[in-house]
């Protein structure tokens, strides 16, 4: 574990970066530090490398004072990725990744197989290898920067904004395919970015900082949107925190309708029966999915003709998704109800607006958040909050 103990940073011009910030980040997950610019987040992260020494308190690495191990040792043990990948431009992309493994005196055929393994990985192309940086995208060319950090398989990930600088649609990718690696790697990873979704969405844990370099908060995501210690943190949060709460509810205790579901072969008695319990009919193929929504009056035995049903959005997967995902899917259908599917895509059940609020009233009070983190993570969180 890496123990932040009422560490301060002051520059030498005066300016205090971080004042006496106290964290527990715990091992193989996800600890992310979000905050406004300047709050000092890059400051703590490479306080946690040395590259700022503290001018105040300690960081313990597994218990032994930071200061107490060669620099070099310590950041041997720490890969380091940065907005804009920071990558090595006259070298090419396998041998960027390579870097780390050829300073610890690998042979070049070891460390760029390395390289190339890294590579599959984090989703790169082999072809890719020898191409130079600037011949890549720049969501790759973050990947090569995630790739190049994991080379000498160090247990702990330094990450400062790193996805920052790519497009949205690229972003979420590359997120999905951090919390891939990370369930596969079980890295210890701290993570800079000042956008809250993103901190939610990655964190085990998220340090919410304020200007000044004071901790607000430090909690489980799910925990930020339900209790937000001040109005610091609940404006950064933003406004819509209730809504995004939800994707920390699962859908699996939605009551789910089978009834209203028919098949584009129905017969009219199979319509009449499924007629008697819902204002709108689910049509699917043959093979269970949904093709779209009809009222039951517009459908005859026999002439279903799928051009006319009314869109069914998009579907949630029942149990996986959470109540964020099947609300949303409700909101956008025209008829108000929400159509689960299984893995496979065909229809598992349909779900009205009002059954869905009902399952969010019920989830708040019993305060059914999936875990997000280890309880003994959340505890080791609530005793640094200070
Ligand atoms: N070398 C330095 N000398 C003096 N002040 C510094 C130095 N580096 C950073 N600072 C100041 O310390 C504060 C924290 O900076 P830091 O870079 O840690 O913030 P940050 O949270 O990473 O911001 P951003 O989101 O903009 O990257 C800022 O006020 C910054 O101007
Ligand atoms: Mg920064």
């Amino acid at each position: 574990m890496i123990r932040i103990d009422s560490v301060t940073k002051r520059y030498p011009d005066g300016t205090v970066a971080v004042d006496r910030l106290s964290l527990d980040i715990p091992d193989r997950a996800i600890t992310v530090l979000v905050g406004p610019s300047g709050c000092g987040k890059t400051t703590t992260l490479r306080m946690i490398n040395r590259m700022v020494e503290p001018s105040e308190g300690t960081i313990l690495i597994d218990g032994v004072d930071s200061r107490q191990q060669p620099v070099n040792t310590l950041r041997r043990s720490m890969g380091y990725v940065i907005q804009n990948a920071g990558l090595f431009q006259h070298r090419t992309i396998v041998d960027n990744i390579a870097t780390v493994p050829r300073m610890l005196g690998w042979n070049k055929d070891k460390a760029r197989a390395r390289a190339r393994e890294l590579m599959e990985r984090v989703g790169l192309d082999a072809s890719f290898a020898k191409r130079y940086p600037y011949q890549l995208s720049g969501g790759q060319q973050q990947r090569v920067g995630v790739a190049r950090a994991l080379a000498a398989d160090p247990p702990v990930l330094l990450m400062d904004e790193p996805f920052s600088a790519v497009d949205p649609v690229v972003r979420k990718g590359l997120q999905e395919e951090l919390l891939r690696i990370q369930e596969e790697l079980g890295k210890t990873i701290v993570f800079v970015t000042h956008d809250i979704d993103e901190a939610v969405k990655l964190g085990t844990m998220v340090a919410v900082l304020r200007t000044g370099g004071r901790l607000a908060q430090f909690a489980p995501p799910a925990e930020l949107l339900s209790d937000p210690a001040d109005a610091f943190v609940e404006d950064f949060l933003g406004a819509d925190r209730g809504i995004r709460r939800l994707s920390f509810f699962s859908s699996a205790g939605l009551d789910l309708l089978t009834a209203p579901i028919v098949a584009i072969d129905a017969t009219a008695e199979q319509l009449a029966r499924a007629a008697a319990d819902a204002p709108y009919l689910l049509v699917t193929a043959l093979d269970g999915r949904p093709l779209g929504w009809s009222e039951p009056a517009g459908l005859t035995a026999g002439q279903v003709d799928a051009g006319q049903l009314l869109p069914y959005g998009r579907p949630f997967v029942a149990g996986r998704d959470s109540l964020r995902a099947a609300l949303d899917c409700a909101v956008l259908s025209p008829t108000g109800w929400a159509v689960a599917v299984d893995a496979e895509g065909r229809a598992a059940g349909v779900v009205s607006q009002s059954v869905i609020g009902d399952a969010i009233r019920g989830a708040h009070a019993a305060g059914r958040e999936q875990p997000q983190a280890a309880p003994e993570i959340a505890a080791a969180a609530q005793k640094v909050i200070r």
